[in-house]
């Protein structure tokens, strides 16, 4: 039986934090368009203006804003403009995807339990960047991906939902991130659902 359709006023209003290609948002974005998914996709915004993403996201009709933080003096002063194009979209949750900025606590606090996110590895091993070659590096037989609650503590707050895959023999950090992806999507579109839903 197919899930009962979500009125568009019962759906949770999300924007997608990207900084790249945006293949996560574009997976949000697909599934969202399912009349039974709990959530619309109001809004992207990444911290890059060349970022791929940013078209993908008008291409599904969605708006794209690039906010560079290269433009503001402080991460604080970049995060006020982030906040105030989030509260004019009436957001009600964030998804960060490929968001390669560190949000401060002067962020987090105003949004507590409302921001999401996706990291490349099983946390809490590999915070922070080069996820694959770290597993690969360490010997580890499995990798994986998190979709977690983003607070001051970066890649700390509480584990939504983990997906495991093994690591082959002559597994590269390449070959690992392409297998790994698809699973991101598929964790990132469940999670958000289910933290939805509660
Ligand atoms: C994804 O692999 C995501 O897990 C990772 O960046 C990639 C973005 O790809 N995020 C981080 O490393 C966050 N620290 P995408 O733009 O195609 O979604």
């Amino acid at each position: 039986m197919s899930p009962q359709p979500v009125k568009a006023a019962l759906k949770k209003r999300v924007a997608v934090l990207i900084s790249g290609r945006g293949s996560n948002m574009a997976a949000l974005a697909e599934a969202a368009r399912a009349p039974g998914y709990p959530a619309e996709i109001c809004l992207v915004i990444s911290n890059r203006p060349n970022a791929g993403g940013l078209e993908l996201a008008r291409e599904f009709g969605i708006k794209a804003l690039s906010i560079d933080h290269k433009n503001y003096p402080s991460r604080e002063s970049f995060e006020g403009d982030l906040h105030e194009a989030l509260i004019d979209a009436n957001i009600n949750l964030i998804c960060c995807a490929g968001f390669m900025r560190v949000l401060t606590p002067y962020f987090t606090r105003q949004w507590p339990n409302k921001i999401l996110n996706i990291h490349p590895s099983l946390l809490p091993k590999y915070k922070g960047l080069n996820t694959h070659q770290r597993a690969l590096d360490a010997g580890d037989t499995h990798h994986g991906c998190t979709v977690h609650y983003v607070n001051e503590d970066l890649d700390g707050g509480a584990v939504i939902a983990q997906t495991e895959i093994k690591i082959n023999a002559g597994d590269t950090a390449e070959s690992l991130a392409k297998r790994l992806i698809p699973h991101e999507h598929k964790l990132y579109v469940g999670s958000l659902e289910k933290v939805i839903k509660g």
